[in-house]
């Protein structure tokens, strides 16, 4: 039985970390259900990683939909959330609700994720815990809005500004988020928000007092040409694989590949 939402605000009380990655397709969500990970989010971010795309703007929520449901298929353990992508759900209230449902309905996955605190958006997100769907929240560096915070950079770093992550973090809260994931903030600002809040947060670059992390996978396996600053790669992946193609490669072409049939 997958990780539940209550299971997962429990971690904050038992002050046991959560451990979250990402995933886009069936292939790595069933290598991550063999692991420990609690939480399995279908990131955005996968239109970067895997489908080329300089940034998360031009996903859509077909996209999204068709990677979700390769991953659940993969995943029995984890509790597995999924991106509203650009503009699915910023529209309106209605917008969401119909976003959001098609997500649940059409994938299987258990809770949505969505960017940003502003008022407008917190009412969104009451409307969707109202119909039952579990939303986790984002702020600090929210890729979405990348043209507007002018580039993948450190967040809260003005008192104003750290001052108004910590207030959307208190609204988001109380319109029902079950989690919230700080992203490149200061650790302080996560310690202060982490500890404001009965919900657990779970940073990427936010330093080490969330209640738990998270990693775009890509990037812990080290396969990607480049990763976030705050990112550490726990493999080099991309070295493994280029060896691996060249030495095949080198048997192919020596002759030395493609022994007799058994
Ligand atoms: O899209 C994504 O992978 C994310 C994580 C970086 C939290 O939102």
């Amino acid at each position: 039985m997958p990780i539940t939402v209550p299971q997962l605000l429990q971690r904050k009380s038992d002050g046991r970390p959560i451990v979250a990655l990402t995933a886009w397709d069936y292939a790595l969500a069933e290598v991550l259900d063999q692991t420990d990970v609690d939480v399995v989010l279908v990131g955005d971010s996968l239109g970067m990683v895997a489908l080329g795309h300089p940034t998360t703007l031009p996903v859509t929520l077909e996209d999204m939909i068709h990677h979700a449901r390769a991953v659940r298929r993969g995943i029995t353990q984890a509790l597995t959330v999924c991106d509203l992508p650009f503009l699915s759900y910023q529209e309106s209230p209605a917008q969401a609700l119909h976003s959001a449902g098609r997500i649940l309905k059409e994938t299987g996955v258990q809770a949505v994720k969505l960017e940003g605190g502003h008022p407008w958006l917190v009412e969104t997100v009451a409307r969707l815990v109202e119909a039952g769907i579990p939303v986790m929240g984002h702020l600090g560096l929210t890729p979405q809005s990348l043209h507007q915070l002018g580039g993948f950079r450190q967040q809260g770093q003005t008192e104003e500004a750290a001052g108004r992550i910590a207030q959307q973090a208190l609204a988001l809260e109380q319109a029902g988020v079950f989690a919230l994931v700080l992203e490149h903030i200061p650790a302080e600002l996560s310690r202060k928000i982490t500890n404001s809040l009965e919900i657990p947060t779970i940073g990427i670059g936010a330093g080490p007092h969330c209640d738990g992390q998270i990693l775009v996978t890509y990037d812990l396996l080290g396969w990607g040409r480049r990763r976030p600053p705050f990112a550490r790669a726990y493999a080099d992946l991309r070295g493994q694989i280029t060896a691996a193609v060249q030495q095949y490669s080198q048997d192919v072409r020596q002759g030395l590949f493609a022994p007799d049939s058994p």
